[in-house]
């Protein structure tokens, strides 16, 4: 008897596909967001679970997993998963790093542009019926080029960010992670700085650490008030990173310019103040949503899926 699994919303057929020649596989019928109560229910006698980030993988539901071998999430980040609560029953967690770096790193570019020259207001004051004609001050941006970029989480995707950006614009890159990485400081001439200095600095802020208690409103009123008047925050991360309330307050007072964001506190919660402000871009968390990333990710997730139910090592593990 194959070993049986449940995955939490249908994926791309590169990855159902897999699933279906190895194991016994139950999909969520529905094209919606699981309720916590059916996931606990669903888990039940399942050998392995193909998660999403919007799923919370708490202590109740891995509890309710006790067959459960494996989770394998269709993304890279995993803060949805207790971690201890998986360890404690010998669950191995995988996730899907490195095939949705280039994707979520051209968000976040393309999120640095559009706030920049503010794109995407101007696109929606034309639509209202609003054009006249050229005129010297319509809708005055910020250059990019020789600007400096600050990456908080110089990883994968910071990494990424900062190559396009140093290519396109001939951007100065500063970073802070918890370590230097010399590699990256020798091939992009990237400059390493205590948090406070790159935030002092840097005309774009872009963050892409992962969410840790360490870095849960790593970006908060404080912070909003040591960066540059005229400076851009990108969040492509994860939204508890920052402090929404703070954000807003800095945003609606030109604290600073504009934010480009992809994620939020308690998504898919996002509240009216934000969406009222202007200088505010809003994404759907779409970070890594192109068909070219998302097949990869699925093929990822089911062969880590796979690999550990059949009791190989897998592509990517976290634990
Ligand atoms: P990664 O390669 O692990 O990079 C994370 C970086 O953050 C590392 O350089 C790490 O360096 C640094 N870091 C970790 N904790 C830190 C702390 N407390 N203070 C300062 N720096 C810290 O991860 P990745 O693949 O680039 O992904 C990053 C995150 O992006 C994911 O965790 C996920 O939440 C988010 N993401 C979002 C989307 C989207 O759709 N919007 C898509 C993909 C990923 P040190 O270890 O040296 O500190
Ligand atoms: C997306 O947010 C991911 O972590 O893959
Ligand atoms: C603008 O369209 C210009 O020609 O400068």
């Amino acid at each position: 008897m194959p070993p049986k699994i449940f995955v939490t919303r249908s994926i791309p057929e590169t990855g159902l596909d897999l699933l279906h020649e190895r194991l016994d596989v139950a999909v969520y019928e529905t094209d919606r967001q699981i309720s916590k109560p059916e996931l606990i229910d669903r888990v039940q006698g399942m050998d392995g679970l193909l998660c999403l980030l919007s799923d919370p993988i708490d202590a109740e539901v891995i509890a309710a997993g006790s067959q459960l071998r494996c989770i394998s999430t269709y993304a890279v980040g995993y803060n949805n998963i207790d971690l201890d609560a998986a360890t404690s029953r010998g669950i191995a967690i995988t996730n899907t790093p490195g095939v949705l770096t280039e994707a979520t790193a051209d968000i976040a570019f393309a999120l640095m542009i559009s706030a920049a020259r503010r794109i995407v207001e101007s696109d929606a004051w034309l639509r209202r019926g609003n054009f006249e004609g050229w005129a010297p001050k319509l809708f005055l941006g910020h250059d990019l080029t020789g600007k400096t970029l600050g990456i908080i989480g110089a990883g994968r995707i910071g990494q990424a960010l900062a190559r396009k950006a140093a290519a396109a614009f001939n951007m100065r890159v500063l970073y802070h992670n918890r370590s230097r990485d010399n590699t990256f400081e020798a091939e992009q001439n990237a400059v390493y700085t205590d948090l406070d200095t790159l935030l002092r600095d840097a005309d774009v802020v872009s963050l892409h650490v992962p969410l840790s208690q360490e870095t849960h409103h790593m970006i908060d009123a404080r912070a909003f008030e040591t960066m540059r008047p005229h400076a851009i925050l990108i969040n492509t991360a994860r939204g508890p990173v920052v402090d929404e309330r703070a954000m807003i307050d800095a945003l609606r007072t030109n604290r600073i310019f504009a934010a480009g964001l992809d994620v939020y506190e308690e998504e898919p919660a996002v509240p009216d103040e934000l969406i009222a402000l202007p200088n505010a871009i809003l994404l759907p968390h779409i970070g890594s949503a192109s068909i070219e990333t998302r097949n990869k990710m699925a093929e990822m997730a089911a062969r880590n899926l796979i690999d550990v139910l059949e009791g190989r090592e897998p592509p990517h593990r976290v634990i």
